[in-house]
């Protein structure tokens, strides 16, 4: 039987929707937005930059990623991408880890962000310090970090993964008899260990969104769509977990969205993801999974405050002067970089699909 250890008490410590939210990016009106997704084709063939988006960003970024010869994917594939790609400059649509990661993986190249205090709760819930402390404590054990950590904690893991891999790795690392401290999402942690058996001690830091879906509810609306498929980010709680029909990554979900014949699906992951599924499959419908009801304190509602933080506004504005650059601690990088390229070669090896959705 797995063994699981509360490292520390948590309550999204640290992470603050509200001003996060107060950051939203202004949504410009319609004859401002052709102005700016012309201003910003025009920068970016001119900076030999590339766009790389998450599907959580506003559906004009991931529209222009897609124009413009970028990408508009999961984690894994972003960090893929954009190593992969030989642009000088690598603009993140996304939050701080997507750009830290394509930093340390591309030193040489310049990666900007539309607005660098895009952060993400998992990061925040967990201190680089605090965490060193804990695998100090656990040095027997393999370290397995999300990606939505901070470069500091990367550079004190064994292995990097991503929702769309953590499975396999963890089945590979529990083949050679490893046992794993896993940090820092909880619910992801524990859906790994269930599936696995693997013998896992779990940091306790969880998602704003995800952690945020509600299970009664949800079954309460699974019983007026008879049919309906369930997709469940595993950054959900468990309860919702067990009511899906599919669990995978934003990637995973989408194909699962295309895939499946149902015509009506439910989503328990953010809503940003709506745009791409409801654009590559018109005649079926999509629901967001509920997150109000009986003890509900939502701050977030299904959409990632510090994802919200990317509008069209400050891409062209970073893109025109240079702004928000990411930087990262050049004595951290060669040590950061190894749980990283230990991921993307092992899915090589493994060919885990990517996605490449939209972008054929
Ligand atoms: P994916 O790797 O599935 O895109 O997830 C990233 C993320 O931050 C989910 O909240
Ligand atoms: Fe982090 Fe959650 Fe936002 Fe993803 S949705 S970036 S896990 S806070």
């Amino acid at each position: 039987m797995a063994e699981s250890i509360i490292s520390v008490a948590y309550d999204h410590p640290g992470c603050s929707t509200a001003s996060a939210w107060a950051r939203k990016a202004r949504e410009p009106d319609p004859q401002e937005k052709a102005v700016l997704i012309a201003r910003i084709k025009r920068l970016l063939r001119e900076q030999d930059a590339v766009l790389v988006a998450h599907y959580y960003v506003h559906p004009d970024l991931q529209d222009l990623a897609e124009q413009t010869g970028g990408i508009v994917s999961d984690s894994l594939d972003m960090a893929n991408f954009g190593h992969r790609h030989p642009a000088k400059t690598i603009v993140v649509a996304g939050v701080r880890f997507m750009g830290e990661t394509a930093k340390i993986l591309n030193p040489e190249k310049r990666v900007l962000m539309p607005d660098l205090e895009a952060e993400c709760s998992l990061d925040l819930g967990c201190p680089a310090d605090e965490f060193s402390a804990f695998c100090d404590a656990h040095p027997e054990r393999s370290v397995v970090v999300y990606a939505n950590t901070s470069a500091a904690v990367k550079a004190r893991a064994d292995w990097m993964v991503t929702s769309s891999i953590a499975l396999p790795v963890v089945k590979h690392l529990m083949e050679q008899g490893k046992k794993i401290l896993w940090a820092p999402d909880r619910h992801l942690g524990a859906y790994v260990q269930e599936q696995t058996g693997a013998d896992m001690l779990l940091w306790q830091g969880a998602c704003v969104v995800h952690d945020e879906y509600k299970a009664q509810e949800l079954i309460a609306l699974k019983a007026q769509y008879p049919g309906c498929i369930v997709l469940v980010h595993p950054e959900s709680p468990r309860a919702v977990i067990q009511l899906a029909d599919v669990v995978g990554s934003t990637t995973q979900l989408i194909n699962a969205a295309r895939n499946t014949d149902a015509k009506v699906f439910i989503v328990a992951t953010d809503n940003g993801i709506l745009h791409k599924m409801r654009t590559l499959c018109p005649d079926k419908l999509f629901l967001e999974a509920p997150t109000a009801g009986a003890g509900a304190n939502c701050t977030s509602c299904s959409h990632c405050p510090w994802m919200a933080m990317n509008g069209l506004i400050n891409l062209a504005q970073v893109l025109e002067t240079g702004t928000n650059e990411i930087v990262v601690d050049p004595a951290i990088i060669p040590r950061a970089v190894l749980p990283i390229q230990r991921m993307l070669d092992f899915a090589r090896q493994i060919s885990l699909p990517t996605s490449g959705i939209g972008n054929a």
